[in-house]
């Protein structure tokens, strides 16, 4: 069987868009929209998934993951050679910008109008075997979907101050929806505990600097700058590999609801890095959940549609 290896970036093997070991798929329900089905429809659209997860956002923006193409299935693998060892021992926030990518390609896929079965942990004695995203049969895609494809190219990380008008109820609702569906949470932070979070955050270990795409984290004076911000933390239940893969898949969703909704989304990262601080966000949240990942919302400075569409980096 031909094995199809993807790299991001730089690092794509030039030669990634040769033809995988793809069998035609049969088994298509007799109300569904028919399409030739066959093993250049199904390369081809892993291979487009694949081209959209680089949209993601990532840690430092390392982009650490790698594609397997085999046959049918497209397999998401951790990239350690990208993890940050300085910001991210653990690679959870490496992890969860894996998740991202992953949530990207999986929607990239339904939109196209394939119905698919998404494992995670496909390989136990593989740990940087993350998921597998495999195509059954064309299914029409669901309309509601529409909003987060057109959401990916004008995506981005908004460093500027959010100082205007807070968001609004129904933006922090749909946004929150969108993350829950991913099953994670968000606990949207009281005033007294953004004021709380900066105490621990600026106790926490400073920003790596070199990339030069990273904020300080929740600082006070990054606070007293996003007066109209909303902080709230992306938290589950249990804080193994596997949960910090759904938040990525939360974050994903969420951010690509709030651009479509017209807000900004920031993570701060430097608040949950080292186990201390992480462990103090916990009790400050009342123990309600393991904290991932901080995200500052704000209103977007401007409707997103007017941004210019990227290319896949
Ligand atoms: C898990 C994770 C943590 C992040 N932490 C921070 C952060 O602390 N500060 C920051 O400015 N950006 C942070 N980012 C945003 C990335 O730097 C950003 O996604 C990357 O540079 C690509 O830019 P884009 O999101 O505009 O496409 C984080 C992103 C992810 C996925």
């Amino acid at each position: 069987m031909q094995v199809v290896q993807l790299k991001p970036r730089s690092t794509r093997r030039p030669d990634a868009t040769g033809p995988a070991d793809a069998q035609p798929v049969d088994a298509v329900p007799a109300d569904a929209t028919i399409h030739p089905i066959g093993a250049q429809a199904v390369v081809h659209s892993l291979l487009a998934a694949a081209g959209t997860a680089e949209f993601a956002p990532s840690i430092l923006d390392t982009q650490p993951w790698r594609w397997q193409l085999t046959g049918n299935t497209l397999t998401l693998y951790l990239d350690r050679g990208r993890i940050d060892d300085d910001v991210d021992a653990d690679g959870r926030l490496a992890i969860l910008s894996c998740g991202a990518a992953l949530h990207h390609a999986r929607i990239a896929l339904e939109a196209e109008g394939w119905r698919l079965t998404m494992n995670r942990k496909t390989d136990p004695a593989d740990p940087d075997q993350l998921a597998s995203l495999r195509l059954e049969e064309r299914s029409p895609a669901d309309p509601a979907d529409a909003p987060l494809i057109g959401s990916i190219p004008l995506r981005r990380t908004d460093r500027s101050p959010v100082t205007g008008a807070p968001i609004t109820a129904a933006q922090l609702k749909a946004v929150t929806a969108a993350v829950r569906a991913e099953e994670t949470s968000l606990h949207v932070l009281y005033p007294d505990e953004v004021v709380d979070l900066a105490r621990v955050a600026s106790g926490a270990r400073p920003a790596v600097s070199g990339s030069g795409d990273r904020s300080t984290g929740a600082g006070p004076a990054r606070l007293a700058d996003d007066r109209g911000a909303t902080f709230a933390l992306l938290y589950g239940h249990t804080d193994e590999p596997e949960d910090w893969l759904r938040a990525g898949e939360a974050l994903s969703a969420g951010w690509l609801t709030a651009t479509a909704e017209g807000v900004s989304v920031l993570p701060l990262s430097a608040a949950v890095e080292g186990t201390a601080t992480r462990q103090a966000v916990q009790i400050m949240i009342g123990c309600v959940g393991y904290p991932y990942l901080l995200l500052r919302l704000g209103r977007a400075p401007a409707p997103p549609a007017r941004a210019v569409p990227r290319s896949p980096r």
